[in-house]
């Protein structure tokens, strides 16, 4: 897949992340880690649940009050939304240490609040507004080192 696409409405980021999910599971089929970044409400959310619709999981919701979702479709998919986690205290206390050994793929939310705490490697998924009210591009690295 290509490490940039430009979308103009929540579908089509949808079907990013469902090339996402065809690309991951033949590269890293027991799983990865893939850190979102973007500001709210720019479509981190949307981007997942495309990404467990290609699973077999339907309508993915975030994880804002429950901090993690879990789903089982084709593979498991655990979402996680960090906004709300402030240092390796609060990590401790939902347990991230265990998700991490499990098989499956891992989406965070609000990375940017537990950078120090991501394994490496892991891909990077950046979405950022362009001028456009529904435009919006998202950037995916790090998807060459993590085979596993
Ligand atoms: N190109 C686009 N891609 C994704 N969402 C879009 C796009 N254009 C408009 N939207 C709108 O942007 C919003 C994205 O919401 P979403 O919950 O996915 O964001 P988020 O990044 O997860 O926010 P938060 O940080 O609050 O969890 C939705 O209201 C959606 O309709
Ligand atoms: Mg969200």
């Amino acid at each position: 897949m290509k490490e940039v696409y430009l979308t103009n409405s929540p579908k089509e980021t949808e079907a990013v992340g469902m090339e996402l999910a065809d690309t991951l599971t033949r590269l890293a089929p027991h799983g990865a880690l893939i850190a979102m970044e973007g500001e709210m409400g720019v479509g981190k959310t949307a981007f997942v649940r495309g990404f467990t619709a290609a699973l077999g999981i339907k309508g993915a919701k975030s994880p804002t009050y429950t901090i993690v979702n879990e789903y089982c479709g084709a593979h498991a998919v655990f979402h996680f939304d960090m906004y709300r986690i402030e240092d390796e205290e609060d990590l401790y206390a939902i347990g991230f240490e265990d998700y991490l050994a499990r098989e499956g793929y891992i989406f965070i939310e609000w990375s940017e609040n537990v950078k120090g705490a991501l394994p490496s490697p892991h891909v990077t998924l950046s979405i950022t507004r362009t001028d456009d009210a529904c435009g919006r591009r998202i950037e995916i690295r790090g998807l060459d080192a993590i085979a596993r």
